[in-house]
């Protein structure tokens, strides 16, 4: 099925349901100074979820374009997107979550013609806050849906919103698809094996999110002291009373349904694919990058994914351009000059230069339903795509100098490389980690917030909103990935009785990806053990030393890390000493904080986990307020 054609079926579907359809909204959230871009579809009916009366009613549905920046350095797999639309149906107080899920089932196999043998759902376990969803689970057994194919999952996996960090919210269920077409079908449902994907989630906002202060008992394994052998016991006893700030949920006076639908996973899987970029919405993207590179799409992996990340990226930077951004160096236009440069870079792997606007045809080609202002984007890239260019070679020269001195990048050069060769920060750092360098981004903070002193061009606060929040953020969560590290090994027994290693990771601004060897899924109790022990670490503020010393020394000293190979061409590695290598010792090539007292206010929280191929395990943490 093509695009325009799902797009079409579902607004029909529910437009003879008495849904009134509404206009596909801008990028960038209007009255919401919180959040850069839009990120859902329910994202501009905030007000609406909240009692204001809509003017077209209270069933509504439509198509909404939405950028998620989370993730931008996972784009170069088969899924992750930085643009992408979702397809939504709402009700405003009207019906409830047996018509949204009996629409959902009726749309899913009656239009889209999905046996039903092929489908499995989840719904909400229920917690302190909110019961038990088994009027959902009654529904869809009803309909069909065999109660192996049902499963219960907690807040983490079944509860959606609030999209800022207050208002509306609610459990939701989620329906997956069994995507492979080799062999049968399971008879029951494992949210854990990733041949099930999550095509739609139905949410019920029937609750508002808000915050409330008080002290808290934390409670905790009573073995837990003796694990903390680090931590005088008063310290432990502080740590188990404190004042949090605890989300509260109280029933909403308006019972909503919102409901999503990724158009990229649904047709990706309507047509058997394993790799979205196969889709019509990515295709004609590839086959241009394909040509103007001379390079097939699937010669090998470094191809591959760096034609992934210029469709994707120059994709993304076409809707925000229409969407009246420029390029910049605060809020939406940093993200927007992030995109495009990061393009430019992959674009060199690839052996072009000069494409930008020529990829952007193909963009503008695929979404002719969205009227794009071709001219000021086609501009406003080729703007951006000469600046950088003009600098480019300059910049790689002197980054390349650093790489043969094995020589880290000081918070002065990085600055430097920011200013006069317009290397964002974040390219810089995947461009040493690639390198086995560290780059100092403290200290180019400081660089950078000097200069706005000296020059007093731009206000503070904007400069907060756009680059320091997101590296002390990250900076923290590196960190937070040494203590989880030593936590895991400290908590966890494999049966086999090796140590725990890791296997990779990947940080940004919210949450850190941690990849190790286990081959089964963390207990309920292990993950509170790891979160209680990481916390307790880090409310003894102890100091963060780096010391800078030869591989073999590193090893002496007892350090851990996965990078050898990398470091054993550099004479002289970093490593990061927490509690004098009580806590923590490891080679790694930051950032890192100087002390754990940074991490006062602010709890450690697995909030995923799952298994990524034979005795790997991801887990995802955040660092949450309270
Ligand atoms: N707002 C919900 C989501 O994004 C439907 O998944």
């Amino acid at each position: 099925m093509k695009r325009e054609e799902l797009i079409k079926k579902y607004i029909k579907f529910f437009e003879s349901k008495d849904h009134a359809k509404i206009t596909n909204a801008s990028l960038i959230p209007e009255n919401d100074p919180t959040v850069l871009f839009t990120t859902a579809g329910m994202h501009p009916l905030v007000p609406f979820l909240s009692g204001q009366r809509h003017s077209a009613g209270k069933r509504l549905v439509g198509l909404q374009r939405c950028i998620r920046t989370g993730d931008i350095e996972e784009v170069g797999d088969t899924t992750h997107h930085t643009f992408f639309e979702m397809l939504g149906n709402w009700s405003l107080g009207d019906y409830e979550k047996e018509d949204a899920i009996k629409y959902s089932f009726e749309f899913l196999t009656k239009v889209l013609k999905i046996p039903v043998e092929r489908l499995a759902v989840s719904v909400f376990l229920g917690d302190e806050n909110a019961p038990k969803d088994t009027t959902s689970a009654k529904v869809w057994e009803d309909l069909g849906i065999s109660k192996k194919r049902i499963v219960f999952l907690d807040k983490k996996e079944n509860w959606w919103g609030p999209a800022g960090e207050t208002g509306p919210c609610g459990p939701d269920t989620e329906m997956f698809y069994w995507k492979k077409q080799e062999g049968e079908v399971p008879e029951e449902f494992d949210s854990e094996n990733e041949n099930w994907v999550e095509i739609w989630n139905d949410v019920f906002m029937e609750y508002v999110c808000d915050f409330h202060s008080y002290v808290r008992e934390v409670k905790g394994p009573k073995d837990i002291e003796e694990k903390v052998s680090t931590i005088k016991s008063e310290q432990v006893e502080k740590s188990k009373k404190r004042k949090v700030d605890e989300p509260e949920y109280i029933l909403a006076k308006q019972k909503n349904v919102d409901t999503g639908m990724g158009v990229e996973r649904t047709i990706a899987i309507l047509e058997g694919l394993e790799d979205n970029y196969l889709a019509d919405m990515w295709k004609p993207i590839i086959e241009k990058i394909e040509m103007l590179s001379e390079h097939a799409y699937d010669e090998d992996e470094t191809v591959t994914k760096a034609m992934r990340i210029v469709a994707d990226h120059i994709k993304a930077a076409v809707f925000i351009i229409n969407d009246c951004v420029v390029p910049g160096n605060t809020e939406q236009g940093y993200v927007l000059r992030r995109l495009i440069r990061r393009a430019i870079r992959f674009g060199r792997v690839l052996g072009i230069e000069d494409f930008t606007t020529k990829i952007a045809d193909a963009v503008y080609m695929i979404y002719k339903d969205y009227k794009l202002d071709v001219k000021k984007i086609s501009l406003e890239l080729q703007k951006e795509e000469d600046k950088f260019l003009k600098t480019l070679e300059q910049g790689l020269r002197m980054f390349d100098k650093h790489v043969s001195r094995g020589k880290n990048i000081s918070g002065k050069d990085a600055f430097l490389l920011f200013q006069s060769y317009g290397f964002p920060i974040e390219i810089l750092e995947e461009l040493a980690l690639e390198k086995g360098l560290n780059v100092d981004v403290r200290g180019y903070e400081e660089a950078f917030s000097k200069h706005q002193e000296l020059s007093r061009t731009s206000s503070a606060g904007k400069f907060k909103s756009g680059l320091a929040d997101n590296s002390e953020e990250t900076t923290k969560l590196h960190t937070a990935a040494h203590l989880l590290s030593a936590a895991l090994n400290k908590i966890l027994k494999r049966e086999d009785g090796e140590l725990i290693e890791q296997r990779g990771s990947n940080i940004t601004a919210e949450r850190l990806r941690f990849d190790f060897s286990f081959d089964r899924k963390l207990t309920e109790n292990e993950v509170f053990e790891i979160e209680t022990l990481i916390n307790s670490w880090m409310k003894t503020g102890k100091d963060v030393i780096r010391k800078e010393m030869s591989l073999a020394e590193a090893k002496k000293i007892g350090a851990e890390g996965i990078f050898e190979d990398k470091y054993s061409k550099v004479d002289k590695l970093s490593v990061y000493i927490i509690d004098n290598g009580k806590i923590s010792k490891e080679i790694c090539s930051g950032p890192h904080v100087e002390s754990l007292k940074v991490f006062a206010g602010l709890t450690f929280k697995i909030t995923k986990q799952k298994s990524v191929g034979s005795g790997v395990r991801r887990v995802r943490g955040e660092l949450l307020k309270g």
